[in-house]
């Protein structure tokens, strides 16, 4: 029985992913930070149902001691790196601890796994934030445009791409980047857009709220689902070669469209609810993503099942059984 190591466990992709590891027969360990409110630190293993079969530890990326104490009893095959102060606009207000966990935490986990099992696999959740406004001329990213990050979350994450590239080359190990572009669910945290616009318009619809306030309305995302990411993630740290990897859909949809899109289905013209605040604004905002996956697609031979649509379908049954 493979054993996957996954930090980050209790977040989005975590829970899909332990999901995912378990339905292939992995013993899966993961590691949850302490919260003051002792339901929280695993709260989407406990929602979703795994909190019995995976292992949980406590521990932080912050916390050397703590990986090493894990790394040590637990001498996974795989470990998955997801664990990360993850939020784009949070990044402005907290950019010391975004930078301490994505960047300095990579390269703590990167020291342990070099120093305690370096025969393991290592995955890195890489982000398309770390492009910033960059687009090639034919309008999309991929592997060869320069990164110009617009965030200090973009920041942290071009420094944890190019330490896990540096620990491969110089270290002969197995580690891989997966450039993600955004991916959603029914899981995702409230305060991320897609989530905030399913559960308000929904809540809107059955007169609990009257109004939903955004940012900016005229940046574009390339918006997956986190389920069909998980799976690529295993299929990338499997790849007999360690590498990176675009994971897109290859479609792009700006804000606006998104609340269209949701608020229509609903019944509702968001033009009637949707009110702007300056509070969501970003000092620098990320524009336009599109990402170019061709690469997964031919080599791992991954391609999403969800659309933009089915996604949304699914997060407004979750809004719809919850409110
Ligand atoms: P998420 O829901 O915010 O989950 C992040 C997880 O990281 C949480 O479980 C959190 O713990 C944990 N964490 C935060 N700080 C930590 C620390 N100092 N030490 C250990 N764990 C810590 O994010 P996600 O959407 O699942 O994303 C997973 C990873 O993919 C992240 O690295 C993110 O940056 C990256 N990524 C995400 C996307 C996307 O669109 N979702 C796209 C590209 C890349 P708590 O549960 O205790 O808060
Ligand atoms: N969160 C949020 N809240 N975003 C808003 C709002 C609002 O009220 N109003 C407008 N937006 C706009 C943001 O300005 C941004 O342009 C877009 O919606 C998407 O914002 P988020 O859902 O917060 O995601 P993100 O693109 O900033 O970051 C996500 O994707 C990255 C990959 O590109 C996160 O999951 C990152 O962790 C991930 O790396």
């Amino acid at each position: 029985m493979k054993k996957a190591l996954i930090t980050g466990i209790n977040g989005q992709d975590g829970s899909y992913l332990t999901e995912y590891l378990l339905s292939l027969g992995y013993e899966v360990h993961g590691i949850v930070r302490r919260h003051s409110v002792a339901e929280n630190q695993n709260h989407r293993l406990v929602k979703y149902g795994t909190n019995n079969e995976a292992i949980t530890h406590y521990g932080d990326l912050l916390d050397y001691p703590s990986l090493v104490r894990i790394v040590s009893k637990v001498m996974p095959d795989e470990i998955y790196n997801l664990g990360a102060m993850s939020h784009v606009r949070v990044s402005f207000d907290m950019p010391s601890f975004t930078i301490q966990t994505n960047a300095l935490g990579v390269l703590n986990i990167l020291e342990v796994y070099r120093t305690i099992c370096p025969k393991a696999k290592f995955y890195q959740a890489s982000s398309s934030e770390m492009f910033g406004n960059s687009v090639d001329s034919d309008g999309v990213q991929r592997l060869t445009t320069p990164m110009n990050p617009v965030s200090p979350y973009g920041c942290s994450k071009v420094m944890g791409y190019n330490l896990v590239r540096h620990y491969r080359h110089a270290y002969k190990l197995h580690a891989c980047n997966g450039i993600l572009f955004n991916h959603e669910s029914p899981r995702r945290g409230t305060n991320f857009v897609t989530n905030k616009v399913v559960r308000g318009a929904v809540a809107i619809k059955k007169g609990i709220e009257d109004k939903l306030e955004l940012g900016n309305m005229d940046s574009y995302r390339d918006w997956g689902h986190s389920k069909d990411y998980v799976r690529v993630m295993h299929m990338i740290i499997n790849h007999d070669k360690p590498q990176e990897f675009i994971v897109a859909t290859g479609k792009t949809h700006s804000v606006r469209n998104l609340c269209e899109t949701v608020f229509g289905k609903l019944g509702l013209n968001y033009k009637d609810y949707v009110v702007q605040n300056p509070k969501f604004m970003r000092p620098e905002e990320l524009k336009y993503l599109k990402g170019d996956s061709s690469k997964a697609r031919e080599i791992l031979g991954w391609k999403p099942e969800y659309t933009f649509s089915s996604m949304i379908d699914e997060m407004i049954e979750r809004w719809d059984k919850e409110l």
